[in-house]
């Protein structure tokens, strides 16, 4: 079977590729390279395992191009930084909406039989009641979560339409090896960063807010259930680990994993940030036999290692 991995050079996309390629899955990837890096994905160029095509999701034709022989696309490629959404929402649409719409007419076009479709916990802005499920009214904040839902929407218009198959994946707040570090980087990798340097661990608001984290490699497990699982068509799944962890729970596993005396430094909430999520995975667990895998220490402990 041929996988084509949009954002195969990211963050999640290279892991995705690592298990598809060990289980003998032939696989292509087209990125632009403007978060991802080849580093990511370097052992695989360099044994042949994976075609690698740099190119726009934007670009149509490019698009058609790298879908030959293609039987399975999942489409991670997309601009993730909500704040780079609030400054320049024109972009984001045209990257997340845009370019998931031109993935999704070359595939029907080329025949392609089943697009998995990566979008967020985002989409449902602050929610106040827990866990929160598929059915759990969405009301996306910022562009990033409204162009994510737009995307979704495509999806299911083209399946609906019976122009190929499609899965939604949202995922909750994704951690491990690989993930950027910026100023906006997921708590974890900012945790893991300031131990590193030894410095303290800030954290923005009181600490009590709380998130869903989940392994990329339980995400990678997921994904590969959604491309093998007929009964998926057609429907909305959450990826997360089911358990909320607050950020000063979090910080306070990190510091003993570490075990120095690092100090923790409380600054004032960033506008936008939610209070609390995490993810009713039910739905996954019935249909895809999903079972979150990696505990949070050991995913700590793996990072912390490296
Ligand atoms: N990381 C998380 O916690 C998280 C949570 C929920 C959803 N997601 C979704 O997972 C997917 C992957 O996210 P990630 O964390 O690996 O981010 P990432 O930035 O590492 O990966 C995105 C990849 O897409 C590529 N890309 C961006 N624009 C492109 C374009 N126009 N054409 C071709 N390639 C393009 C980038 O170069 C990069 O390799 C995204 O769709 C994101 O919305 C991530």
């Amino acid at each position: 079977m041929k996988v084509l991995v949009t954002g195969g050079a990211g963050f999640i996309g290279s892991h995705l590729v690592d298990r598809l390629v060990s289980s003998g899955y032939d696989v292509r990837i087209i990125d632009n390279l403007s978060t991802g890096r080849l580093e990511n994905i370097q052992g695989h160029l360099d044994s042949g395992r994976v075609d690698f095509v740099l190119g726009d999701i934007r670009d149509l034709s490019f698009v058609k191009r790298s879908l030959k022989g293609v039987d399975v696309v999942v489409h991670l490629a997309a601009l993730i930084s909500v704040p780079l959404s609030v400054e320049n929402p024109d972009l984001t649409f045209d990257v997340n909406v845009t370019g998931t719409l031109n993935m999704l007419r070359a595939c029907a076009e080329e025949g392609v039989g089943r697009f998995v479709f990566v979008s967020s916990c985002a989409v449902y802005g602050d929610p106040d009641c827990f866990p929160v499920s598929e059915e759990t009214l969405t009301c996306p904040i910022s562009p990033y979560a409204e162009s994510k839902l737009l995307g979704e929407r495509c999806c299911l218009g083209f399946a609906e339409r019976g122009l190929l198959e499609a899965v939604v994946l949202r995922f909750f707040n994704v951690y491990g090896p690989r993930q950027g570090l910026n100023d906006y980087s997921g708590v974890i990798t900012r945790f893991v960063d300031f131990c590193r340097r030894g410095v303290p661990l800030v954290i923005y608001g009181d600490g009590s807010q709380s998130r869903d984290f989940v392994s990329v490699y339980d995400i990678v497990e997921a994904i590969i259930a959604s491309i093998n699982c007929a009964e998926a068509e057609g429907k909305i799944f959450h990826v997360g680990s089911g358990k909320p962890t607050s950020v000063n729970e979090l910080a306070k596993m990190v510091i003993d994993l570490v075990g120095a005396n690092l100090e923790i430094l409380y600054q004032a909430p960033r506008v936008g940030d939610i209070r609390d999520s995490y993810a009713d995975i039910s739905k996954a667990k019935k249909w895809l036999g999903y079972e979150p895998r990696v505990c949070l220490k050991d995913g700590l402990r793996d990072l912390l290692d490296r």
